[in-house]
């Protein structure tokens, strides 16, 4: 293929005549493939929110694991993230203020912050510049970070972070994610001439997935991408040829813990850093406020098609 992709012309092309992938589209390749990605070391951190999301001028409320957490900034930006519950009579911390660094318990006054009186110590965190992190302790032996996927240069480039919540559980996410087989049967609308290049053989644990992006009717943007899996709970998808070269989409699979119902709930939160070496994405980086909600709604699309998908794998198992 050309080092150049131009934009090309996307023949129109019946659904039903492409080619049908479910004969490479082997369950047990899929599924080997996601119980590897399950098995690595995540050192017990979970992605919780876009690092915009977190303020210095009120706290951020959320759930993971079944456990309640509040997030805010100090003044100097540093990220704090504790339990969601006051020590005193359980108020929900978010619904609190920010007073000079410190989080004030709307019910009674406590003052909960980085210095752990009163019976709220905050929990470790981390801030990678697009999304922020907690670290839960649980059955695996923690890292001091998170396990972060290679990203192109954060200033030379646009990131997206949208969120999207289903009934199933993490492992459901990665493995829609893990066939990409599925991409111009079930989302048309986005994709056409796909061809997987390469599935995952250890060492070489990935995806190679030559795919056109749908960008107007008839005109569509060929890339090569390929899909890995860095942590459990994370699949990452990278351009390595044609337009946007070196941009990634991260998928994360979030457990927030059962529902009313008693059904696992996950978040998926879904980072899209995009650059580009093209002289006119100067520009539009220029105009990312402007390109953020287009990039999110073109998406929107894919996530409510690929979370039925997850959901669906869930209802079926349980
Ligand atoms: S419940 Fe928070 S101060 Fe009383
Ligand atoms: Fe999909």
């Amino acid at each position: 293929m050309a080092r150049r992709w131009p934009i090309q012309r996307v023949p129109r092309a019946l659904w039903s005549a492409q080619e049908p992938t479910f004969g490479d589209a082997s369950p047990a390749l899929i599924e080997a493939a996601a119980k590897r990605a399950g098995a690595r070391a995540s050192g017990n951190w979970f992605v919780f929110a876009a690092s915009t999301d977190i303020r210095a001028d009120r706290p951020f409320g959320t759930r993971v694991d079944g456990r309640e957490l509040v997030a805010w900034r100090d003044r100097a930006g540093t990220l704090l993230v504790g339990p969601g519950e006051c020590p005193h009579l359980g108020a929900p911390l978010a619904h609190g203020r920010v007073v000079c660094d410190t989080l004030v318990c709307r019910w009674h006054g406590l003052p909960v912050g980085a210095d752990g009186r009163f019976g709220w110590e905050p929990l470790p965190s981390h801030d990678d510049g697009v999304l922020a992190w907690v670290r839960l302790d649980g059955p695996e032996d923690p890292l001091p970070e998170p396990v972060l996927p290679a990203r192109p240069a954060l200033a030379g480039s646009v990131a997206v972070v949208t969120r999207v919540d289903g009934v199933c559980e993490p492992g459901d996410i990665i493995a829609n994610r893990l066939d990409p087989w599925h991409g111009s049967w079930f989302h048309p609308y986005s994709f056409t001439r796909l061809t997987v290049r390469a599935v995952p053989e250890p060492p070489d644990d990935r995806f190679v997935v030559d795919v056109t992006f749908r960008v107007a009717p008839g005109i569509g943007v060929p890339v090569r991408a390929e899909f890995a899996c860095p942590e459990p709970r994370t699949v990452v998808m990278t351009i390595t040829e044609g337009e946007g070269e070196g941009s990634v989409v991260e998928t994360h699979a979030t457990p927030l813990g059962p529902g009313a119902d008693g059904r696992p709930r996950t978040a998926v939160i879904e980072a899209t850093i995009a650059t580009s070496d093209r002289p006119g994405f100067a520009l539009a980086r220029k105009a990312a406020p402007a390109i953020r909600p287009l990039m999110r709604r073109a998406a929107a699309r894919l996530w409510r098609d690929d979370l039925a998908y997850a959901e669906r794998r869930y209802a079926l198992r349980s």
